[in-house]
């Protein structure tokens, strides 16, 4: 199995970095995303080119499928009539009747029009042009601060100090969450996106259970404390949204409120936290980036979306096939699950030339990290935004950053999840 933490890569241009040869072969036929070899985290994007070429539709042992052409992925998210997000019975083997298959089969992610249609409208609000414009000075004002905290101190460990703090303080103001309680998100975000791993043990499923129940616990005293207090609400706060929404007796069960607030909280963290920390790990690997970003600023709008494509915070998302069908003209019966391997479609050559140049000038740049279609990220401008003004103030103010130590990844599948990175000047 993969270990726990796996080094990626270094400072130094002679050690082990992503998708270097280690110079074994890959056994195509023998891939099977149920039961993935050791080494498929570092070597991820191998492991797509050969099955790019060689089983773009690859049959996994449990009938499963795992795609791995851009085209592909598009046809799949472009037809929800056909490719399915409802995971409820998918779910049911994995969960059963548990808190765990309660939240991940009532977020809107997991479910289809027009159940999802309605519940996203309600979320509109917070993510218009205008709400998001006025929460740019907090960002700005958020991350002056960390950099500043990293001048003094001169060295960072970035996912601690910068990528997480940054967009859990986002998230958490959207909802209305206090500052103090912030913590507690990370933990149970964690357990939650953590149980949707291809394989599970019974005590990540007991403590992701937990973190439901106490998840939803916590939310229930959040909205008592909104509910008796309106005059706290704050003018496109989501949280608020909800309640009325919920108050109506039309739009929102109670139950979806909670979910969906939970939902939001953990994806509106995780996966910015991840475009930040690799962001800073793929432009220290490519020095020759950083220094075209200095001269011409106005990439950075160009550098975040070649960030996100390169090493897309999200790697895997599903789809249930709702009738038969066919794809790229491979037969597929009714009830089909297809893994879109998001990464795998960034690194796609057909759609992405030389697709393993990190070249933050890249134009077009359609990348799927924010997925396609209706379940597209509601949160893209809003990570976009995250991700521009941490580049552009970082690597504008710190000439002299460099990377101090390899940059850890996870072993987790559907999350390309850095543990740990340090920098310094
Ligand atoms: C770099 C950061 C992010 C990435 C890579 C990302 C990625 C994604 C992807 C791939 C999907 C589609 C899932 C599917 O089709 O099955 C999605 C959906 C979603 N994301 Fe994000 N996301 C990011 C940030 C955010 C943020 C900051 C928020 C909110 C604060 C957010 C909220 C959502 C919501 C609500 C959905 C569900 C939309 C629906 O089902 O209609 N995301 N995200």
């Amino acid at each position: 199995m993969i270990t726990k933490e796996t080094a990626i890569a270094t400072a130094s241009e002679d050690q082990a970095r992503i998708g270097d040869d280690n110079g074994h072969e890959i056994d195509v036929a023998g891939f099977d995303f149920m039961n993935l070899p050791d080494d498929f985290v570092p070597e991820a994007y191998r492991y797509f080119a050969a099955l790019r070429a060689a089983s773009p539709i690859h049959r996994n042992s449990d009938g499963s499928f795992v795609l791995t052409r851009y085209d592909d992925l598009v046809t799949a998210y472009r037809d929800p009539s056909v490719w399915s997000s409802d995971k409820k019975i998918d779910f049911k083997p994995k969960f059963g009747d548990s808190p765990l298959y309660e939240h991940h089969t009532t977020s809107l992610v997991f479910r289809d029009p027009p159940d999802q249609t309605r519940i996203r409208k309600l979320l509109q609000a917070a993510f218009t042009r205008k709400a998001l414009v006025s929460l740019e000075p907090r960002i700005h004002a958020l991350v002056d601060g960390y950099l500043d905290e990293f001048e003094e101190r001169r060295e960072m460990e970035v996912v601690s100090d910068l990528s997480f703090k940054l967009p859990v303080e986002v998230v958490c103001d959207m909802l209305g969450v206090p500052s103090s309680d912030r913590i507690l998100i990370r933990d149970w975000a964690l357990l939650i996106l953590g149980a949707l791993e291809p394989v599970l043990t019974d005590a990540e499923f007991k403590a992701g259970c937990k973190a439901v129940e106490d998840f939803k616990a916590y939310l229930r005293d959040r909205i008592r404390e909104r509910k008796a207090n309106p005059e706290g609400r704050i003018e496109g706060e989501i949280l608020s949204a909800l309640i009325d929404a919920e108050e109506d007796g039309e739009n929102l069960t109670e139950l979806e409120l909670l979910h969906q607030c939970i939902f939001l909280l953990n994806a509106g963290h995780e996966t910015s936290t991840n475009m930040i920390s690799h962001g800073v790990h793929e432009m220290l690997r490519h020095p020759d980036q950083i220094e075209k970003l200095r001269a011409d600023p106005t990439l950075v709008d160009s550098a975040v979306e070649e960030i996100l494509r390169f090493q897309a915070p999200i790697q895997v998302n599903n789809r249930r096939a709702i009738q038969d069908t066919e794809l790229s003209g491979m037969q597929m019966p009714a009830g089909s699950i297809v893994h879109l391997m998001i990464g795998a479609a960034n690194h796609d050559a057909t759609q992405f030339p030389e697709p393993e140049k990190f070249d933050i000038a890249r134009r077009p740049n359609r990348h799927l990290s924010f997925g396609l279609g209706v379940h597209i990220c509601a949160g893209n401008s809003l990570a976009r935004i995250e991700g521009k003004i941490v580049f552009g103030k970082l690597f504008a103010r710190f000439p002299t950053l460099r990377l101090e130590s390899p940059a850890r990844l996870s072993s987790r599948i559907r999350f390309r999840e850095v543990t740990e990175l340090h920098v310094a000047i």
